[in-house]
């Protein structure tokens, strides 16, 4: 017994610092992937080392439950498309949220019509904590799924924030409740409070902002795992929770400060409710995609700005090839990222890396943003707001103060979209009606593959 107590500590140590030496690797797009393998290798070890413990019992239920979760989780890997990927994130975060507050019911309910157990208050209060935490990432992680796949509308109502509140002190004041009376009719009612207001959190906030939300709820469930790792006295839980909860944190806070809001803004706005921006004057100009083409012939520096819309047509094979082909003619070409380009984190890298593009010709945009005044042309790949130069100006706009891509000062600009589509801030683009802008109309990928196809009949 007491051996194998050793032996799960050394696994759960060799298990944190797999996370950890993992999470490091992530940092990096040469090795996340591999990074994801050591991670992953972490978890097996915790959960081998789990089996250990004495007293364990349900063997055959819980190898069923986690053979039919794994072959879920390695189908919905395989199958879901990269576009899909906040989706999916959310719904395994909302998993972790409500298996965290799940271990707090379980633990604290023992405690229910048991007088003479003990518990440390601080263990309780933690449990307590996580099952607030774990309910809300749960439920608002559900309805932020909802939201992604357009099932959902925002929900205003009067007084939101005040109801708001009421379900957050109410299911606090119930779970302080719990801890003095050991009621589990107050128990219940902390859960369903605490449930109802991930879902009131959640609904109001724009679909196109569910990302940084889901990042928020991730950090919010690595919190509450954490609790739970206290509560149950499990070293690998408090760590693992420890690790996604501060990377949880630092993601949303990143993804707020590219975009210029704050994390209040973005969960409180009515973002992409109020219509600002720029009115715009003049017309844009329409440029046939074989005119577009042929021109590169005559270009020494292409910037590529890939946008949402790559990620949409699936374009970024397509775009690499003609990139290799402008390359193969001695043109200067590189690749632009803004860090909040399309729907999620390193999007953009992704697709770019997926396609076979080499690091040395991806350049992030305070890197690349003084190399645009010496560019020939910018090519907009299906981007739009991480462009818009209005928000330099416009401090109506929805997407004011934030940092943008500096495609504007190149000597030509090039922007692939299918219409007029609005970005995902709604606003419109002062970029397109500038007089160095010719609109390209088409789909990303078909696009590419026109323009590949003239320069290599005008070799
Ligand atoms: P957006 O501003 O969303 O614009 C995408 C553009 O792509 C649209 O205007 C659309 O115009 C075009 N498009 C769609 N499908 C296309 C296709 N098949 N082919 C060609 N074009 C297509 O994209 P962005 O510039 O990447 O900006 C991202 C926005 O998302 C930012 O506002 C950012 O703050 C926000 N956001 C990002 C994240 C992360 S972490 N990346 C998280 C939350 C929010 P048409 O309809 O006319 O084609």
């Amino acid at each position: 017994m007491h051996n194998y107590s050793l032996i799960i500590q050394i696994a759960y140590y060799a298990a944190a610092v797999l996370f950890i030496f993992g999470l490091k690797r992530m940092g990096s797009p040469k090795t996340a992937a591999n990074g994801i393998y050591w991670a992953g290798l972490g978890v097996l070890v915790a959960i081998i080392a789990t089996f250990l413990f004495p007293g364990i019992h349900n063997i055959a239920l819980i190898l069923v439950a986690i053979a039919i979760s794994s072959i879920i989780a390695w189908w919905s890997g395989r199958v879901v498309a990269l576009t899909a990927m906040p989706e999916m994130i959310a719904m395994f975060n909302g998993m972790g949220g409500g298996a965290a507050a799940a271990i707090a019911a379980v633990e604290l309910l023992r405690l229910v019509g048991h007088p003479t157990l003990q518990m440390p208050i601080s263990v309780e209060a933690l449990g307590l904590g996580g099952a607030l935490i774990g309910a809300i990432s749960f439920t608002g992680s559900i309805f932020a799924f909802l939201k992604l796949r357009d099932w959902l509308d925002n929900i205003w109502f009067p007084m939101q924030q005040i109801v708001n509140l009421l379900f957050l002190f109410g299911s606090i004041a119930l779970g302080i409740a719990f801890v003095i009376t050991h009621s589990w009719v107050l128990f219940t009612l902390f859960f369903i409070a605490s449930a109802i207001f991930g879902i009131l959190m959640t609904i109001p906030i724009g679909g196109a902002d569910m990302p940084v939300v889901i990042s928020l709820y991730n950090a919010f469930t690595g919190l509450a795992v954490a609790c739970e790792g206290f509560l149950l006295n499990n070293i690998a839980l408090i760590i693992a929770g420890t690790i996604v909860g501060s990377a949880g944190t630092l993601l949303t806070l990143l993804m707020a400060k590219a975009m210029n809001r704050s994390v209040s803004n973005i969960l409180f706005s009515k973002f992409g409710a109020a219509k600002g921006g720029t009115k715009v004057e003049g017309e844009m100009k329409a440029l046939d995609i074989d005119d577009a083409a042929i021109n590169l012939n005559y270009v020494s520096s292409v910037v590529f700005v890939p946008g949402y819309g790559m990620a949409v047509a699936q374009a970024q094979q397509k775009v690499w090839e003609l990139a290799q082909l402008l390359i193969s003619r001695g043109v200067d070409v590189k690749f632009a990222i803004h860090p909040v380009a399309g729907r999620m984190p390193g999007h953009m890298n992704v697709l770019l890396a997926e396609a076979g593009v080499p690091y040395d010709y991806i350049y992030d945009m305070d890197d690349i943003n003084p190399d645009f005044d010496s560019t020939d042309v910018a090519i907009i790949l299906g981007a739009n707001d991480v462009v818009n130069p209005s928000a330099r100006t416009d401090k109506n706009s929805p997407i004011y103060g934030m940092p943008i891509i500096n495609a504007d000062h190149a000597r030509q600009i090039y922007c692939i979209k299918r219409g007029k589509g609005l970005g995902y801030s709604g606003v419109v683009n002062t970029l397109f009606f500038d007089e160095k802008t010719k609109m390209v109309y088409g789909d990303a990928k078909s696009v590419m593959n026109r323009m590949i196809q003239v320069l290599k009949e005008n070799e």
